[in-house]
């Protein structure tokens, strides 16, 4: 591995650019390759950031010997076919979230990596961000004692168009895997896999979530109220509350660069953590840290993490009654 670590990027859309927006300002990093559908939009994304390679086909990027690792930033329901193709061309992967459509499909990407020996993270950004890695610590740390309550929501009003990949089955649209899975993910990033989960939903014509409430359960008692929409704009909060006060995340609450903690007859005290780029920095960084140490699992981003997410998502799923296309009755 050379020092620069070397990036080959995975389709060509909205977050590919923002990524690699981000892996420019990073010294240690160099963008190398882009694989599209197409050889029209791999070069036209190439020419955007002055990337010497383009492929027109996802299998000459994964079997491309100049790449490091893959980024692979497709709609959901190719997150597996892609991963796949790359780690079995013996590429590493950082894979967008939702990692995939079903907790299935993450358990056999991450048993082929697993097989391979393979450095394989999900690129759930939100683990890797400084304040929330913050807000974690203190929390373990004991700061507002036992967690008794989170709340989180992220919801957009649209309108998403019906054969767009926010709405469209076929893509694996919906409010959940796209936006429901940051609260999930930071609720169980506190604590941990629920033990029991009650889901509302409305649906969407084609039959993805458009409105969907969570609660999940937990035996010690703690519980987590957690919200997804892509039919209304929600605030994009936070908090997590326990005997000992309160954290308030703000809106965006899974990017925040700062963060309050609420105390009983106390100022509120403010956190302040620096912030790179578009936010999405900090994950490149885990990521060519975890090549560079031989690792095949962030310790920030662990596979049982992208499971026990995929688990809850697909149990959600069961009770509002969305199901994929290939998905088993
Ligand atoms: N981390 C974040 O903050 C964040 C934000 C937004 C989205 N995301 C995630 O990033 C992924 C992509 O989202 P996006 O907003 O970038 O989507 P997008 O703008 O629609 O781009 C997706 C790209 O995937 C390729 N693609 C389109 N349709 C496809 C199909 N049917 N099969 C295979 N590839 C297809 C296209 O690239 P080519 O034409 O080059 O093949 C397209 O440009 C999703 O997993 C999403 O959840 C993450």
């Amino acid at each position: 591995m050379s020092s620069k670590i070397r990036w080959g990027i995975l389709a060509t859309g909205g977050i590919a650019a923002t990524f690699t927006e981000d892996l420019l300002t990073l010294p240690d990093a160099e963008v190398v390759a882009v694989g599209s559908r197409t050889a029209a939009s791999a070069r036209a994304f190439a020419d955007r950031y002055g990337i010497p390679c383009a492929h027109g086909t996802w299998a000459d990027l994964a079997a491309d010997p100049d790449v490091d690792i893959v980024y692979v930033a497709t709609p959901h329901h190719a997150h597996r076919e892609a991963t796949a193709l790359c780690l079995e061309a013996g590429k590493p992967v950082l894979c967008e979230k939702a990692f995939t459509l079903n907790e299935p499909d993450a358990r056999y990407l991450v048993d082929l990596a697993e097989q391979r020996g393979l450095f394989l993270m999900e690129a759930m950004w939100m683990r890797c961000n400084p304040a929330i890695l913050k807000l974690a610590e203190l929390v373990a740390d004991g700061a507002i004692g036992d967690v008794r309550t989170v709340q989180a929501d992220f919801g957009l009003a649209g309108p998403f168009p019906a054969d767009g990949r926010m709405r469209d089955p076929n893509l694996g649209g919906g409010a959940l895997l796209d936006l429901g899975v940051y609260p999930i993910a930071f609720a169980q990033l506190l604590l941990g896999a629920p033990d029991s989960v009650a889901a509302h939903a409305l649906l969407t014509p084609e039959g993805v979530d458009a409105n969907t409430g969570m609660l999940f359960g937990y035996d010690s008692g703690a519980h987590a109220t957690l919200t997804c929409s892509i039919t209304s704009d929600t605030a994009a909060r936070a908090y997590v509350a326990g005997p000992g006060g309160r954290f308030e995340l703000p809106p965006v609450f899974f990017r925040p660069d700062h963060f309050t903690l609420h105390r009983e007859g106390a100022e509120p005290e403010e956190f302040r953590v620096p912030y790179h780029g578009n936010g999405m920095a900090h994950e490149a960084v885990e990521a060519m840290r975890c090549l560079r140490e031989g690792l095949t699992e962030s310790p920030l981003v662990p596979w049982r993490s992208t499971l026990d997410v995929m688990a809850t998502m697909d149990e959600i799923r069961r009770q509002i009654g969305v199901r994929y296309p290939g998905e088993n009755a």
